[in-house]
């Protein structure tokens, strides 16, 4: 089980965890926690509601002072139970109801083109730097309300606080200072922004929900501050990693590129399998609230689970053929396949996953009707050192326009 934790297996992780999978549904980690491996646990822990997300901060993170915890590591909703969790989402739910997320796709369609411009102007180039960043960061950035000269602080803030979400043993010390100085500047950033929108308000995110807390109790500033924060680092830390993962999965069979190119009304089915075969975040936790039993095993109140998304989604029980890559498999089937794992399910079903699959469909939609040829300049791209929030670091890429676009 230790492989799946070594920084040396980022790149792949699959293996491992088909092993553990194999060798069964329960593996009990050294921090006590109990990882399930199998689709059907993981799924059967995710809708019920009788299993916490609020002890996440002490199960991975031991070593953060919880008592000056809300100077470092901000509380969000994403780490709350019912009644906060339901308050705080409805709150932000409100800017991603399909109507909203369907009216950014021209502003979507508008950056993939210049990004997809820039690449092909570049011919060989950094994907994760050049593509997979600006996309969703700028789209998150504007949609709360971020001006543009800053978007590079927040990349690199949002970067060290998902680095954080890892385990603390997994960290060394100067990761932790990082997403501790991260937290501080981030919400002191967004405390001087947040008092500019009250004097000035805009047609944003960040503008309305200062205006919620100041109409009453409905929202602290800590919770305002902490609601920003992770919409931030949740809004593109993931789907960066959806991007050049997605992408470089594409990139390594031709014949599945071949088929988006054939019929583009795969997109969408691509998009979900893509997000299956490599999900960006791929794990969570959580804690028993009452006396459970999971794949015949008991757990008390408080115990601590790991729901390996990585591993449920490969699973074979659930997926036939789970570690192939295929575009077809959620497109118009009689026996559709399960739901993926890879947003979650259940209360904190991601609340972005709308916007990700915009962001992802139209960049598709853009290079298969912009780029002639799409391939790796490696074979083995190097990793993040993070567990949780993966992806690679960089992807050294070539592009060729297509001589008659689309
Ligand atoms: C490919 C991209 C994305 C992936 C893979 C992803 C994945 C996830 C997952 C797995 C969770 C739930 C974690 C858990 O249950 O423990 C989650 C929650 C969340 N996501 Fe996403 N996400 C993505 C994009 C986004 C975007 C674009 C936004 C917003 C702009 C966003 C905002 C959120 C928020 C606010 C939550 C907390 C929801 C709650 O606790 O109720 N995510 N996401």
């Amino acid at each position: 089980m230790a492989r799946l934790f070594l920084p040396e297996n980022r790149a792949d992780p699959y293996t491992p965890v088909r092993e553990l999978r194999e060798a069964g549904a329960v593996h009990r980690t050294p921090l006590g926690l109990r990882l399930l491996t199998r689709y059907a646990d993981c799924a059967a822990v995710l809708q019920n509601s009788a299993w916490s997300h609020a002890d996440e901060a002490e199960m991975l993170h031991p070593s953060v002072d919880t008592e000056h915890a809300s100077e470092e590591l901000p509380t969000s909703f994403l780490w709350m139970d019912p009644p906060d969790h339901t308050r705080l989402r409805g709150l932000v739910s409100r800017a991603f109801t399909s109507g909203m997320v369907a009216g950014l796709r021209p502003r979507i369609e508008a950056l993939a083109a210049e990004l997809v411009g820039k690449a092909l102007a570049a011919g060989e180039f950094d994907l994760v730097d050049l593509i997979a960043y600006p996309l969703p960061l700028t789209v998150v950035c504007e949609l709360i309300g971020v001006p543009a000269s800053e978007h590079d602080a927040v990349r690199r803030w949002s970067q060290d606080l998902a680095r954080g979400f890892d385990p603390d043993p997994l960290m060394t010390p100067q990761a932790q200072e990082a997403r501790a100085t991260a937290a501080r500047e981030f919400m002191a950033f967004f405390r001087d922004l947040i008092d500019r929108r009250r004097a000035d308000p805009q047609d944003d995110l960040l503008s309305a929900l200062a205006a919620v807390e100041d109409q009453g109790d409905v929202l602290t500033e800590t919770e305002l501050l902490s609601t920003c924060v992770t919409t931030i680092v949740a809004g593109h830390e993931t789907t960066v990693n959806l991007v050049s993962g997605g992408l470089l999965a594409l990139m390594r069979e031709p014949e599945q590129l071949g088929l988006l190119r054939a019929d583009p009304e795969l997109i969408p089915s691509a998009v979900e399998e893509l997000l299956r075969y490599d999900p960006p975040v791929q794990l969570t936790t959580r804690s028993a609230k009452q006396r459970m039993t999971v794949a015949g095993e008991v757990f008390e109140p408080g115990d601590g689970v790991v729901v390996l998304i990585n591993s449920g989604n490969r699973d074979e029980r659930a997926f036939d053929r789970g570690d192939r890559l295929d575009v077809t498999r959620y497109h118009d089937r009689r026996e559709p396949p399960p739901r993926h794992l890879a947003f979650s399910l259940g209360l904190h079903y991601c609340l972005g996953a709308p916007l990700a699959q915009l962001e992802m469909r139209v960049l598709l939609e853009t290079l298969l009707r912009e780029v002639a040829v799409l391939e790796p300049l490696v074979d083995e791209p190097p990793y993040k050192p993070n567990l949780v929030v993966r992806g690679p670091a960089a992807l050294p890429t070539r592009f060729q326009a297509r001589k008659n676009p689309r």
